[in-house]
């Protein structure tokens, strides 16, 4: 049993530190910007909430960290009342946040100057992924840090892999969504394609989902665009912030990226049809409109 932390009790945050305790049997503190979320985390799983990301790491010995975007990050850990600010020598800090490769890089270097490890450590497996404690998680790291941390990922992971050194966890969940990106827009225009030629999606999907274009977004997704629901899932704002961060990264390694390029402005379609929380599988949406 070890002591844990966690930042950021959001859609994906809060079912995770519930398996760190439930799951993985350990001390779990969170700590979340917004209070009332925190008091009802410690409400179902019995935990404890702290008034401070640096109160919640005190004397910690793992440090969970799940929030939006590069300077939320910045705010939580190296910022006033951050996580660096009461984190022990030896400790280690776990990112889980979708963020850049530089951030992380970043925070390796601040945590370093403190004797704390880091782990840029993003996730994918979505909400149900979360829920049901079966992420995939993609970390970069030193060696070391990795073998400490890792039995603890896995009280929340079905898939945890070290990638190469800081850094390489986030750059390997932008290929992840870059893969995405192009494969949900040709299963938009696929189901759009079936419904203008009159035929029964559900059929349809049923057969070629076991063929060469099966895929998990169209195991799981089909059903849904095809009855036009997208209010829920990984929002189209995230989407946007992923796809920025990749294609920034792209600009600087020089990686051509046109289909994902594309799929970011059709997402800022969709945007401005009003589905900035809508699910990425509305890329459909902007094609019936
Ligand atoms: N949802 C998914 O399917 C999914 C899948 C893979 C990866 N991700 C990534 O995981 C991260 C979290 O996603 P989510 O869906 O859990 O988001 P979310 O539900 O919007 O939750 C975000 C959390 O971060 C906190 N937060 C944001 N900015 C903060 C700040 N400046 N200071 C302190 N706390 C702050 C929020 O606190 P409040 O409660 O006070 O707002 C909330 O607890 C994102 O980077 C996202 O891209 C999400």
């Amino acid at each position: 049993m070890a002591k844990v932390a966690f930042i950021g009790l959001g859609v994906m945050g809060f079912p995770m530190a519930g398996h760190l305790k439930m799951k993985g049997g350990h001390d779990v503190t969170v700590y979340n910007r917004t209070a009332s979320k925190a008091a009802a985390w410690a409400e179902k799983f019995g935990g404890t909430a702290a008034a401070t990301p640096a109160e919640a790491a005190r004397d910690a010995d793992f440090v969970f960290t799940c929030v939006g975007n590069d300077d939320d990050l910045r705010s939580v850990t190296s910022g006033k009342g951050g996580v660096l600010e009461t984190m022990k020598s030896g400790a280690i800090l776990i990112d889980n946040t979708t963020a850049s490769a530089d951030v992380a890089r970043e925070l390796y270097a601040a945590a370093k100057e403190k004797g704390v490890g880091f782990i840029d450590a993003p996730v994918s497996g979505g909400q149900a992924g979360a829920e049901n404690g079966v992420l995939t998680v993609m970390c970069g790291a030193d060696q070391a840090d990795y073998d400490k941390a890792k039995p603890v990922i896995d009280s929340f992971a079905r898939m945890v892999g070290l990638m190469g050194a800081p850094g390489a966890g986030q750059l390997t969940k932008m290929i992840n969504q870059i893969c995405i990106a192009g494969l949900v827009q040709g299963l938009a225009e696929g189901i759009h394609f079936g419904k203008r030629a009159g035929l029964d999606i559900e059929k349809v999907i049923e057969v070629i989902s076991k063929g060469a274009a099966g895929s998990w977004q169209m195991e799981n997704r089909h059903k849904t665009m095809n009855e036009g629901k997208y209010d829920f899932g990984f929002a189209i704002d995230w989407m946007r912030k992923d796809l920025g961060i990749v294609l920034d990264e792209a600009r600087s390694n020089g990686a051509k990226l046109p289909v994902t390029a594309l799929v970011d402005q059709f997402y800022g379609d969709v945007q401005a049809m009003g589905g900035n929380r809508w699910d990425t599988s509305s890329l459909l949406a902007r094609l019936e409109k």
